[in-house]
């Protein structure tokens, strides 16, 4: 039974278990469902059963050994990941402006981290994915237990997978990718090639660009190492299964028909975008994270003309360009908005 099925199931029994509010008392009456959804490890339930089966039917659609869903964001699936491979004293190479889980999951483990720069890619204003050449200078030098790379960078800028992975075994060290902007990846083949049957392990937030709730996320291994036994140190023994579902429930959109139609429309809008702007340079490997820069401003300009004249907010900006984020729930009437204001700007 699917865990969405699970919640839904009538509840026959009169539970004396937590949670308290007995699927009926809604203190916070306008969560009323997801009051209604949240169960323990009862008896009546067994939800653990349901989300094992969830989380083996999610390892065959992303082709992985081991899927697992996290609903702690990337940042607990970049620390269980580091806690499954990585041992105490040991050196971990990571890049010096990563997110901050990179270096706080070294923390947890006692790993001492031996810090890598990526090229500064001066046209955008942003830094590169990193390389394997980058990577090769560390790992020649000293004993490199494992290896954490962002790709895509947050720009959408993606590192070459395959030549990473092959220096990494060649080096006797893991892999670990962090593609927390990168979970659309492995249902479009118009879109960047995901790490997840490349890398070690791999780590993506659905909340970011998949339609998932915050923190929604996942972690995929492909290696030997025990990845519950490192979450089990790090989660809560009460998950939350409505979370939970709606993974489950979001892994199955993405892989359907509709889900892979709506990626594919989403970039072709966008392409319709990039024509319709002939005013605005447009950059990245991952069309669907609009890295936008016009000659004539700067990109703080160009943030502040969109958000003061047409209430457009972006997601990150820098000196020269400004990155607008679309996902699954972008919807075409979004995009003709930013299509008009960026061809009106100058
Ligand atoms: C590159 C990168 N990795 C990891 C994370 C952490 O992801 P989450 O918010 O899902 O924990 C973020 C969040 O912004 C991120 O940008």
């Amino acid at each position: 039974m699917s865990l969405v099925s699970l919640l839904r199931k009538n509840c026959r029994k009169t539970l004396f278990t937590t949670p308290s509010h007995s699927q009926e008392y809604f203190i916070f009456h306008k969560l009323r469902n997801l009051y209604k959804y949240d169960i323990s490890e009862t008896d009546f339930h067994k939800p653990e059963e349901a989300l094992y089966k969830a989380e083996s039917r999610a390892k065959n659609v992303y082709g992985t050994k081991c899927t697992k869903f996290l609903a702690n964001g990337s940042t607990s699936g970049i620390i269980a990941s580091v806690l499954a491979c990585v041992k105490s004293g040991e050196k971990v190479l990571i890049w010096k402006d990563a997110h901050p889980c990179h270096k706080n999951s070294l923390t947890l483990a006692g790993a001492e981290p031996v810090y890598y720069e990526t090229i500064f890619d001066s046209e955008w204003g942003v830094p590169k994915a990193v390389d394997a050449v980058t990577l090769e200078k560390f790992l020649k030098k000293e004993k490199i237990s494992a290896v954490i790379i962002t790709s895509p960078t947050y720009e959408g800028f993606c590192a070459n997978l395959k030549e990473i992975k092959d220096m990494c075994k060649k080096y006797g060290a893991y892999l670990i990718v962090d593609e927390a902007h990168g979970a659309l990846y492995p249902f479009s083949e118009d879109l960047p090639q995901s790490a997840v049957r490349i890398a070690d392990f791999t780590v993506q937030s659905l909340h970011k660009t998949a339609g998932g709730l915050n923190p929604t996320a996942l972690v995929h291994s492909n290696c030997e190492k025990d990845l519950d036994g490192a979450l089990r140190l790090i989660t809560t023994t009460s998950p939350s299964y409505p979370m939970l579902a709606s993974i489950e429930v979001n892994i199955n959109f993405l892989n359907s028909k509709k889900g892979k139609k709506k990626i594919s429309f989403l970039i072709s809008q966008i392409k319709e975008l990039h024509f319709a702007c002939q005013n605005c340079i447009f950059g990245g490997d991952d069309i669907t994270k609009i890295l936008v820069k016009i000659p004539s401003l700067s990109g703080y300009e160009l943030s502040e003309k969109l958000y003061e004249k047409y209430n457009i907010e972006d997601e990150k900006t820098n000196d020269i360009s400004t990155m607008l984020l679309t996902g699954i729930g972008t919807s075409d009437r979004k995009i003709e908005r930013l299509k008009y204001a960026l061809k009106h700007i100058y």
